[in-house]
């Protein structure tokens, strides 16, 4: 079985969010279960030289966008035993940063367009091209509008991932029109009309043979009007070739026993694992004490990681005898927010207004508890990370957060963590205090928590699986 995976990102070579860690990890899982997976994506300028340098090129040629003729170069290179391609046009992807600039549409209706021309040239007739969130989302549309006529193109299957439905790339309709070449009854509210303009998620959704989201329960959450995303009624309609399939993470990297950024590498020993938590106190210049609880919180500072949450309650939470440790930027309100809180409370709060990976790492080791209270999740991987690295999670019942985070049950001893399930910020406090409470008072429930820990599997292994049962019954 051959499949194309067309994504906006991928680890190790660029990354704004979690998409990237799925791109850079599910393939190689299914390339081990026997599948050629390949993967396109296009060549920005801010993938790291060192990559750049390994690349070959193998294809160049002309690419048709509305009135426009643009120049297309294919590079490749092999990482894990998948091949990636790079689309390469420097007008467009030689820039800063991937996202944030006006010409979004044609940026990546150039990237969708492109991937399907590429595919002779390269000669490489997938099964399955499996599109990724709305960047990818013109490719189905673009497939049966214009190519599948074609015998090349005439066996080609398509699959959209949905890994956050709030990101539509919504543009002007006369954009469309005036890129893709596409007939009026494109336009309709049935087809990609999206408020007033159109969608290149939409596009995915109504024009590929299966759709999946990154978590069961959010395949069933944006069946609803509060997580639909005014696509809700879509969702519904389509929900026969709709699958919930949980994200995993790449367990050779995330990994306590090998991480090299560890001061002391451990799998199932708390004091091992201790010894990661004195080593960062002291580092941060916190108090060192293995009794206070130390609580971090890695994440990107907007509304939908609870942030407004924290905020509300953040002058309890510090009441509690807890640290709290920070990484990570965003909404400048929030980032203030820390820093102050730092400053009026520096035996308690360490903030990092930055991000880094490997001091991420590091707090996942060092951490008691992990605090994930996002108001919607499709998936989360922080949750993932922190239970393999022995970090309790207190996260809210939504999304992934809900199917990979078992709330403790001191009555029969069962949960890996702590949750709630509204979206309230005193909720969220009792969460906090229930998890500090276990951790300073009852250390047979914490060990116990640990046990339940250990037993979970959130590698790929499974859900390449699921991905695999599914291709199949799209090809045949
Ligand atoms: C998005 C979602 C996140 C998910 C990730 C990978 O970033 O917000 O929940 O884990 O995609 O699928």
């Amino acid at each position: 079985m051959k499949i194309l995976f067309a994504a906006s990102e991928a680890v190790p070579f660029i990354k704004t969010g979690g998409l990237a860690d799925v791109i850079g990890s599910l393939p190689k899982e299914l390339t081990r279960q026997g599948l050629d997976v390949r993967v396109i994506l296009p060549k920005y300028g801010d993938i790291p030289a060192k990559y750049k340098d390994e690349m070959t090129h193998v294809a160049a040629f002309d690419v048709y966008l509305g009135w426009r003729k643009q120049y297309i170069g294919i590079d490749t290179l092999v990482m894990d035993g998948v091949t990636f391609y790079f689309v390469d046009n420097e007008f467009y992807y030689k820039r800063p940063g991937i996202y944030g600039y006006g010409d979004e549409a044609e940026r990546f209706g150039f990237f969708c367009r492109g991937v399907l021309e590429a595919l002779p040239q390269l000669e490489f007739q997938p099964d399955v091209i499996h599109c990724h969130d709305w960047q990818a989302g013109m490719i189905p549309v673009l497939l049966k509008a214009h190519y599948q006529q074609l015998p090349f193109y005439s066996g080609i299957k398509t699959m959209t991932t949905v890994h956050n439905l709030k990101y539509q790339g919504v543009f002007g309709q006369e954009v469309f029109k005036d890129l893709f070449g596409l007939s009026d009854d494109h336009f309709s509210g049935t087809a990609l009309e999206l408020h007033g303009g159109a969608s290149f998620l939409k596009g995915g959704l109504l024009y590929s043979d299966q759709i999946t989201t990154v978590s069961q329960t959010y395949a069933e959450e944006i069946q609803t009007p509060y997580y639909g995303e005014f696509l809700d009624s879509l969702l519904r309609h389509r929900k026969d070739q709709l699958t919930g399939i949980v994200n995993g993470i790449d367990y050779d990297v995330f990994d306590p026993m090998t991480d090299p950024n560890l001061v002391v590498n451990y799998r199932d020993s708390l004091p091992k694992k201790q010894l990661n938590k004195t080593a960062l106190q002291e580092r941060l210049g916190l108090p060192v004490d293995g009794d206070i609880p130390m609580i971090v919180l890695v994440t990107r500072f907007v509304q939908q990681k609870g942030l407004d949450l924290i905020q509300h309650v953040l002058r309890e939470i510090l009441a509690l005898d807890i640290q709290l440790v920070v990484l990570g930027t965003g909404e400048p309100a929030y980032e203030q927010m820390f820093r102050n809180a730092a400053l009026t409370h520096p035996t308690k709060v360490s903030a990092h207004i930055y991000f880094d990976e490997g001091l991420a790492h590091q707090f996942y080791a060092a951490s008691d508890l992990f605090l994930m209270p996002s108001q919607f999740e499709p998936c989360g991987i922080g949750q993932l990370i922190a239970l393999r690295y022995r970090s309790v999670p207190i996260v809210r019942e939504t999304g992934g957060l809900k199917d990979t985070v078992q709330p403790y049950n001191e009555f029969t001893g069962e949960g890996t963590g702590f949750s709630f399930t509204h979206y309230n910020a005193h909720d969220m406090l009792h969460s906090i205090r229930r998890a500090v409470f276990f951790y300073k008072n009852d250390r047979e429930s914490w060990l116990k928590i640990q046990q339940n820990m250990k037993k979970g599997d959130f590698s790929w292994r499974k859900s390449a699986q699921q991905y695999i049962t599914l291709y199949k019954e799209m090809t045949t």
